[in-house]
């Protein structure tokens, strides 16, 4: 199938001035606004209409002298919009319509009119939270707001059911994808893995890689067990690594099921103890595998991983937990 060309803003523009009120139509390059609802390459849905039929926590799509933006309606007398993180627009701009629905990756995510007071509120409070200068801290905050308790029915919804199992070795396209947007573990490096140790059979495999997947087979969550040793660092024993659920499907357990399964596999090849390494920061996975029976290492132990991953190039501080597995 040859690329599909993306229509030039001005081409986009007379098709928006063309539709008849009431008609909806896909559009990308609504500028960053949305951000990080919306990212780059994402797609908005807008229903054509003036600024009459939006409301206060409605998201409108506007032109901007020659640009296209999506920000939401702060008010509506005076007419103020702005973008999710920050301050109000200047006045003046044309409203072609509103967006009723975005498209990120290979999500489609409504936004129904009942969803306005959320978005006008979540809008105001990371607004204000991102003007404060800790931004690192003030981006968890945003991320955490968005895919934490109060979205998490709509979450589920869109998620659907997943299946937590140990990753076999046809299962290498799923992860090299999940792998691309979201580890920094290098393909080689997981090919490897897979085809000489985690996707072999119980009896001969070493290591294990369990994933969540849903009805399309993408992978929504990803971790691995293995030994330190054979990536030269002088740590015994196996170690959880790379422990990473994607944002939709945070606050699901999925990550305490990988963990559970990794855990499950390590006893049966015979471990007596899994380890992990996290930032010391990380306070969503330090309670994560709090959650799954992990406790704090001797302080020995802390300092010696402390001091591999220094050596490595590595320089944030870890915490290192453990769990004992009963046989
Ligand atoms: C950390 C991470 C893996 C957790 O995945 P998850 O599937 O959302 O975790 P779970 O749903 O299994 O959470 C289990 C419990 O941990 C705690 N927890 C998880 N995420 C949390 C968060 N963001 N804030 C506070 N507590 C959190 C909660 O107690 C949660 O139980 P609850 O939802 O019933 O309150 C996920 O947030 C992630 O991928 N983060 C980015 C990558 C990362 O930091 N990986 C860890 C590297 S060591």
């Amino acid at each position: 199938m040859p690329p599909r060309k993306t229509p030039s803003t001005q081409v986009l523009l007379d098709v928006l001035d063309a539709l008849p009120p009431g008609q909806r139509l896909w559009v990308h390059g609504a500028g960053h606004g949305l951000y990080p609802l919306l990212g780059r390459g994402d797609a908005v849905q807008v229903l054509r209409c003036g600024p009459g039929a939006l409301g206060r926590g409605d998201v409108a799509l506007m032109r901007q002298g020659r640009k296209l933006v999506a920000h939401v309606v702060v008010s509506t007398r005076p007419w103020l919009t702005a973008s999710l993180l920050g301050g109000t627009d200047p006045p003046g701009g044309v409203t072609l319509g509103r967006v009723v629905a975005v498209r990120r990756g290979p999500w489609v995510i409504p936004l129904p009119r009942p969803f306005r007071p959320a978005l006008w509120v979540a809008r105001q409070a990371m607004a204000a939270a991102w003007a404060r200068p800790e931004s690192r801290l003030v981006y968890r905050g945003v991320r955490d707001f968005f895919f934490s308790g109060w979205s998490r029915p709509l979450r589920q919804r869109l998620v659907g059911p997943l299946e937590v199992r140990l990753l076999r070795a046809d299962d290498l396209d799923a992860l090299l994808v999940f792998a691309g947007e979201r580890l920094v573990v290098s393909p080689g490096f997981l090919r490897r893995q897979l085809r000489e140790r985690w996707g072999l059979d119980a009896s001969s495999r070493r290591g294990a890689a369990a994933g969540a997947f849903d009805g399309q087979g993408r992978l929504q969550g990803f971790a691995w067990v293995d030994s330190y040793r054979q990536e030269a660092l002088p740590l015994d024993g196996v170690w959880v690594r790379s422990l990473v659920v994607a944002p939709q499907a945070r606050r699901m357990k999925v990550a305490t099921r990988l963990l559970g399964c990794l855990v499950d596999e390590a006893r049966s090849q015979g471990e007596a103890r899994v380890y992990a390494d996290i930032d010391d920061d990380n306070a969503a996975s330090l309670r994560t595998f709090g959650g799954a029976g992990f406790r704090r290492a001797a302080p020995e132990l802390t300092r010696r991983t402390n001091e591999a991953w220094d050596a490595a190039g590595r320089t944030k501080a870890l915490v290192v937990l453990e769990r004992d597995l009963e046989p």
